[in-house]
């Protein structure tokens, strides 16, 4: 039996199939799980995961789901069931709703398929509590993370009301006008479900009012909730940072791009990052600013992301021929300019390479829960780069600093986002290294550890 168990939809460790078809075992990908893993390593917690198709079933069979210092625990799911609640629920409709990313005249449509998915939804919630229930000893607390388990609140609450349940989100918490785009028996469940837990954690305060002013809304019961934003690992990054890979990384990236300038950004592949938009205000700012042509190049790492979904795909081929049509229209072979270097390998050495070079770190997500790399690019930096950073990070709360800290902007607002990338750049030198010791110092000031226990002491509420 444990007293403290950790819930994730992502482990930290899956398997693959290799090319023989013997299995391979790999690091989880994802800010979530590696923060978590990093956190967690050598402290004996038990950590409940989710398999994520066969060739993690089949580890769990050959009784391979170990990780030293670590009581995994695999719950098996099938791949109807996961691919119902995770592709259709958690990825396609509650990532959509909480981030406002819905193409309202066209989606969703929530017909009988979409309620069987719902169905497959409830069903791994389930399977998450039976295997919680029968693991956890009197009174233990248990920290779930993520919108895969809204509904584990209340099934914990009813079989083990013994439990202390903190529920962390890492996405923004939908206003109560998208949420009410769900059905309404789907809304009623949902924040029953998440009613269900002793306290649910946001990484700022603006997800958690939206949060408030949905139950507010239905005229119900909002559990206690706290704020605690994730800070990077400040000692692991900067090791990793500091690595020969990164060296050389960071040299062929140099070679590349020559002696112009950098505006980078690094994200996973996704819709709420809010790409396209970002190379668009770039190609506004080679227009307005000619100037800045042959001088300047948009850095620009996009990993692979949930690849089994549509819409992924289809906005990845939106990153990728827009890219080639502003490199079309602007790049100058004769000089060696390409003004936009996408990458859609996912390679954390370039990234951090990139991130370690930049005069510019453009992060201007749609809406997001909170954006590690808006804390981890300052820490990194060694150029005193500039953060161009969208108010709908949750991160924006903590890096605004009365104006002396990152350069604010609306995403929507590809003009702006230009206007702000041009001051960025012109920005001068003691500006810009106030602004970005600045930084520094807040992002040094609340790393992982602190998130952690805040968390831990939610579980007393
Ligand atoms: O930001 C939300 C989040 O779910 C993180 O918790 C996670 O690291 C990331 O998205 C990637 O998600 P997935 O595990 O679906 O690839």
């Amino acid at each position: 039996m444990s007293d403290t168990i950790v819930v994730s939809n992502r482990g930290p460790l899956t398997f693959r199939a290799g090319d023989d078809g013997a299995l391979v075992a790999m690091r989880a990908a994802g800010g979530l799980a590696s923060s978590l893993h990093r956190l967690l390593a050598r402290s004996g917690t038990t950590w409940a995961s989710v398999t994520m198709g066969a060739a993690d079933r089949e580890a769990v069979a050959q009784d391979r789901m170990h990780e030293d210092g670590l009581d995994l625990v695999p719950v098996v799911i099938d791949d109807e069931t996961y691919r119902q609640a995770y592709d259709v629920v958690a990825n396609t409709t509650l990532w959509y709703c909480h981030h406002h990313l819905f193409d309202l005249p066209h989606r969703p449509r929530f017909d009988r398929y979409w309620r069987t998915a719902w169905e497959g939804y409830r069903a791994y919630n389930r399977a998450m509590a039976d295997v919680i229930v029968a693991r956890a000893g009197q009174g233990a607390a248990v920290f779930v993370q993520d919108y895969h388990f809204s509904l584990l609140g209340r099934m914990l609450a009813e079989a083990r009301p013994d439990l202390r349940t903190v529920h962390f989100l890492h996405t923004p918490f939908a206003a109560p006008a998208l949420l009410g785009v769900l059905p309404d028996e789907v809304v009623a469940e949902l924040l029953d479900g998440m009613a269900g837990y002793t306290a649910c954690g946001f990484h700022c305060h603006q997800w958690e009012a939206d949060f408030v002013s949905c139950y507010a809304a239905a005229d119900g019961a909002a559990p206690r909730t706290f704020v605690a934003p994730l800070g990077p690992d400040v000692g692991v990054l900067e090791e990793e940072a500091s690595s020969p890979a990164v060296a050389q990384a960071a040299q062929a990236l140099r070679a590349e791009v020559g002696g112009r300038r950098i505006i980078a950004r690094t994200d996973r592949m996704e819709p709420s990052k809010n790409i396209v938009r970002g190379m668009l205000a770039f190609e506004e700012m080679l227009s307005t600013h000619p100037e800045w042509r042959g001088q300047v190049v948009h850095v620009a790492q996009a990993y692979p992301s949930r690849q089994g979904l549509a819409e992924y795909l289809a906005y990845a081929s939106d990153v990728e021929h827009t890219a080639a049509r502003i490199n079309h229209a602007f790049g100058d072979r004769a000089a060696g300019w390409t003004p936009i270097v996408l990458s859609v390998k996912d390679d954390w050495v370039r990234s951090l390479a990139a991130l370690t070079l930049s005069d510019v770190l453009l992060v201007n997500p749609v809406r997001d829960g909170l954006n590690l790399v808006a804390k981890e690019g300052p820490l990194l930096n060694t150029a005193d780069g500039v953060l161009v950073l969208s108010r709908q990070a949750g991160a924006w709360e903590e890096l605004a600093l009365d104006g002396g800290g990152a350069l604010g902007i609306n995403p929507f607002d590809v003009a702006g986002t230009a206007d702000a990338l041009h001051a960025a750049l012109t920005m001068d030198a003691p500006e810009r290294s106030a602004r970005a010791t600045a930084l520094r110092a807040v992002v040094r000031g609340r790393t992982a550890a602190d998130w952690w226990a805040d968390q831990r002491a939610a579980a007393q509420y």
